[in-house]
Order: C-alpha cells, then sequence, then structure tokens
C-alpha cells in the first residue's frame, strides 16, 4: 500500500467537500438554513420528522442549524442534516449533465451514468489517493492534542431521549495496518468523555472483522482515525462495500471522483484520511476491554438494545477545520449517504444473473422492502429472480417481483400490481437464512425468514389464466390515440382559474 506524495492536487470535479456539495445544493434551492434550535428540547429530531412527513422522504431538503441548545448550552454549529435521499441531489453528486426535479428520471439517469463507469466485469475505477501537507489540508487548520482535547463541547447530538447520549453518527472509521491491509466504515460513536467515545462496527462488518484480527493477533490497541465530514464520495465508499475485505477504499473514491482523492498523514499514526474532512478523530482502540454503549434508535425505526460490551476508543488528537461542521443522521428517519453507487453495481449484477431484468429499488423509508421489474417471458422467472435477491445477506427481507410496465419507484403502483396480479399461490417462504440488517421483528442476529411476492402477470402454465384481459388504460390509449394529447395540450387551461374555482 503505497500512496504518492504532491504538493497540490488539481480535481477534475467539483465537490472535492462536503462544503462544496452543500453550496449546490443551496445554489438549487435544496437547503433549508435555521438560525437556531433547541435540542434540549429535542427540537431538531421533532423538525426532521415533520420535514420528512410533510415533504416526504425523496423531496424534503437538506437542512442546517447554525445553533444549538445542548445540556442548556447554546454551541455553535453549524449542524446539517438530511443531505442525502433525492434522487436529483444523487444526480449532481455523480455528474450528471442536465438536472431536473423528477425523482424518477434523475434515478435513471444517474444509475445510468454509474453503470456507464463499471468495466466489463463490473468493477469500478480505481485511483489511488494523493498525499499534500499538512498545510494544504484544510482538517489541520486548529490542531488539538493531549488536555487541549474536550470532544463534549462541539455540537453532537442526543438524537432521542431514549438514547444512552450524544453521538458522533457519521463518522468514517479509518483502519490501516501494514501486514493486515486498511478499512474505512461508518459507524456510530457515542461520546463518552472529553476525551473517550465509543465505536460500534457491528458483528460481520469488515471494520470488525479487522479489529478481530488484530486481536487474535495478540494486539493490545488499534489505533484508528475517524473522519467526520469528509467529501461525500468518501462518505459513500464508507459507508458501502464497494471495496472487498481490506481493499483501499479510498482508491474506489478516486475512481468515482475521477481523481485522486487528496489525503494527509494523522498526527499520531501512519493513517492517511481525507484533507477536506471537518474533524478527524484520532485514537486507540483496546482490544482487551470493552464497555456498555446504546441502547440507540436504530435503522429500521426501532430502538436497538443496549449493548453489555462494545469497542471504544481513547482520543490522543483531535484536527479540525475552523468552524466546524457537524453532520448529524436522524437514524432510521432519514437517508443519509449516497446510495446510486451501490444500486449501480447491484444492477449490474443482478442484470447478468436474472434474465430480463429492468431495474431494482429499495423504497425510501422501507427498510426491508426490495421491488424488481422484469421482462418476463418463460413460466418460473418472476419466482427465480426473487431468490437471487433473496440470497443476498445485505438485501432485503421481502422481495416484490412485478412485471416491467409497473413503474418500479412508485409504492401505488406496486401494491396495485400486487392487488390485481398477485395470487398467494405465486409466492416463496424462506424459513431462515442469513441476513446482516438489523430488523427488529427477527429472533435471531444474522438470520432472517425472507419472503418473495412474483406479482407478475402469472403464465398459464404457472397457475394463471389462460389469458389476461386488456387494461383499461391500454384499451384507451389504442382506442382513442390523440386523447392524453389533446389533454396535455389544454392542461394550463384547466387550471386558469386554479382548482375549486368556477371555470
Ligand atoms: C449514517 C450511517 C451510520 C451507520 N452506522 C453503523 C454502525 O453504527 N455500525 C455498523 O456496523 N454499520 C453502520 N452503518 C453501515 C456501514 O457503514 C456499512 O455497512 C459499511 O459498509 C460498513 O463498512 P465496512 O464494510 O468497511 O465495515 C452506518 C451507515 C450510515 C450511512
Amino acid at each position: 500500500m503505497s500512496y504518492t506524495f504532491a504538493m497540490s492536487v488539481a480535481s477534475g470535479r467539483p465537490i472535492d467537500s462536503i462544503r462544496d456539495y452543500v453550496a449546490a445544493l443551496e445554489a438549487r434551492g435544496r437547503l433549508l438554513r435555521i438560525e437556531s434550535m433547541d435540542q434540549d428540547q429535542y427540537e431538531i429530531t421533532a423538525f426532521a420528522y415533520r420535514l420528512l412527513e410533510r415533504f416526504g422522504s425523496e423531496a424534503a431538503p437538506g437542512f442546517l442549524v447554525e445553533r444549538v441548545r445542548i445540556d442548556g448550552q447554546w454551541r455553535d454549529g453549524p449542524v446539517l442534516a438530511n443531505l442525502y435521499g433525492s434522487w436529483p441531489d444523487e444526480a449532481l453528486l455523480f455528474g450528471v449533465a442536465a438536472i431536473n426535479d423528477d425523482q424518477h428520471q434523475m434515478y435513471r439517469a444517474v444509475i445510468d451514468t454509474l453503470v456507464g463507469q463499471l468495466d466489463r466485469s463490473g468493477n469500478w475505477p480505481r485511483i489511488p489517493p494523493v498525499v499534500v501537507p499538512a498545510a494544504q489540508a484544510p482538517c489541520k487548520e486548529v490542531v488539538l492534542t493531549g488536555d487541549a482535547i474536550d470532544i463534549e463541547r462541539f455540537a453532537w447530538l442526543k438524537n432521542n431521549p431514549g438514547d444512552a447520549g450524544r453521538y458522533i453518527n457519521m463518522g468514517s472509521v479509518f483502519m490501516r495496518d501494514p501486514d493486515l491491509g486498511s478499512n474505512v466504515g461508518t459507524y456510530r460513536c457515542q461520546v463518552k468523555g472529553p476525551r473517550k467515545i465509543g465505536v460500534n462496527p457491528e458483528p460481520g462488518q469488515h471494520g470488525w472483522l479487522l479489529l478481530r484480527e488484530m486481536q487474535q493477533r495478540g494486539d493490545k490497541i488499534a489505533k484508528v482515525a475517524i473522519a467526520v465530514a469528509p467529501d461525500p464520495m468518501t462518505f459513500c465508499a464508507s459507508s458501502t462495500k464497494m471495496a472487498g475485505f481490506k481493499e483501499d477504499e479510498l482508491e474506489f473514491v478516486g475512481g468515482l471522483r475521477g481523481s485522486p482523492l487528496p489525503v494527509v498523514k494523522c498526527e499520531t499514526c501512519d493513517i492517511f484520511v481525507p484533507a477536506q474532512s471537518e474533524f478527524i478523530i484520532e485514537g486507540e482502540i483496546p482490544l482487551d476491554q470493552f464497555e456498555a454503549e446504546g441502547p440507540y434508535g436504530e435503522m429500521y425505526g426501532f430502538q436497538g438494545a443496549a449493548k453489555k460490551e462494545n469497542f471504544f476508543m481513547n482520543i490522543k488528537a483531535v484536527t479540525h477545520r475552523r468552524n466546524p461542521w457537524v453532520l448529524n443522521s436522524f437514524t432510521g428517519l432519514t437517508w443519509d449517504m449516497p446510495k446510486a453507487p451501490q444500486v449501480a453495481s447491484n444492477l449490474f449484477l443482478y442484470k447478468r444473473l436474472i434474465p430480463g431484468l429492468t431495474g431494482l429499488y429499495s423504497p425510501a423509508g422501507a427498510s426491508g422492502v426490495i421491488v424488481i421489474g422484469i421482462q418476463k417471458r418463460f413460466p418460473g422467472q418472476g419466482i427465480s429472480a426473487g431468490q437471487y435477491i433473496a440470497a443476498n445477506p445485505a438485501l432485503n427481507k421481502v422481495v416484490i417481483v412485478v412485471d416491467d410496465d409497473v413503474d418500479i419507484m412508485d409504492a401505488g403502483a406496486v401494491l396495485k400490481a400486487i392487488g390485481a396480479r398477485w395470487q398467494p399461490s405465486a409466492s416463496v417462504l424462506i424459513p431462515q437464512t442469513q441476513m446482516m440488517m438489523p430488523d427488529p421483528s427477527r429472533p435471531t442476529p444474522m438470520l432472517s425468514g425472507k419472503f418473495i411476492i412474483d406479482a407478475t402477470r402469472q403464465l398459464p402454465q404457472e397457475g394463471g389464466p389462460k389469458s389476461w384481459p386488456a387494461q383499461n388504460r391500454d384499451l384507451l390509449s389504442r382506442g382513442a390515440p390523440g386523447s392524453f394529447d389533446l389533454v396535455d395540450q389544454r392542461w394550463d387551461d384547466y387550471f386558469k382559474n386554479g382548482p375549486g374555482k368556477a371555470g
């Protein structure tokens, strides 16, 4: 693992930092600025719920709160939340040329753009990072060591009265070992004292496996660095499994950016971190001592149990930008990571495995459910397609397969297909299989049942009707071909007096 050194870096992409991304959102009217909020009354959390309830999870804008009251003190933020979750915003981030507000169009555009970046075997391009000197790294504008460190003074939030405390919950946790390899993963970190935080890689995560290998080798500590609010591409790589175990995720970040990611060496260890991050928290995780952590409101919207023994980290240095930004995840509510690269790789992979696959979509806010579209030609194809998806331990519990004339992004259209096209016999129940997701309904961690609903039109060989009747809308289009054009042309005319007013 060797990095090249350079004095300066020219990036081919405009979005090099979270600040660039937020500026781009703001330029599109997609950011709300709020002067102050009182988190002692859980104002920011309740606001996040209302925002998503009233706008919908895909259309709700990001928001930035300048000052926050925490434990009776007004603290400078800003605290930012809900920055990811809308497909036009992802399209902007991943370089789609013409952006508009149509979620469906932008979903297809960003996924097509990213699938186009994969090679013939489905691999992402890789460009190794480039090391910049500390003087050129914004994350080193302020350097704190020893007693000068007080992590508690920043505006980390306690999201919910049921949580164990305040959390740094959007940090990218970097590990790097000369023999074992490197990893970065997003894991929540409970604030435990001025120089102590919890670190929560779930069992089976690459970060957890790496720590376990260090433990088995007899190491007493693991050196770790946490980048809070790095550039969005690094955050994307840290929140997904774009890279295999021990592969350097930052090479994939370079590939996504189209240019090397500028990194800088930590103060207290040989880990290199994104130079544009807001904070770097460096420290040591003891490998022979553990502490209680949680409870914490989890991604499925239910409280996750307190853990009796979890990793924690003694902080040795904190470096940050001047006026650093805090990013907060309202776990189980907001979306909180760019998802398009993960969707693009899944689509590429499954298109190879599933003949006729036209798309796959996990509806925002419905963790556990995935919808796939297929162009069905043969009996059994719907169930086979569902079985491939259900076999993935990182994918969902309920797999709904629909014909390609159903819009997989439209929950109403999918429910309509289930209502009109599905018979319960066209289903498969898998009583128990591997599943990594922390679904609160399952009795045993790492295991879950899965269910495939084949809502494609069943063929006669599958027990379906001899022939399917025509759909009313198709009859209209065929029998009166000009009707929709006529209405589209007159559309503004119908509304000139506004809805409900006399025409
Ligand atoms: C905001 C956010 C918080 C997350 N928190 C955790 C966490 O506390 N523990 C965990 O194991 N995974 C968490 N994840 C998911 C992991 O980051 C993701 O599975 C990633 O692939 C883990 O990296 P790794 O495979 O390199 O270990 C979180 C993801 C996001 C976007």
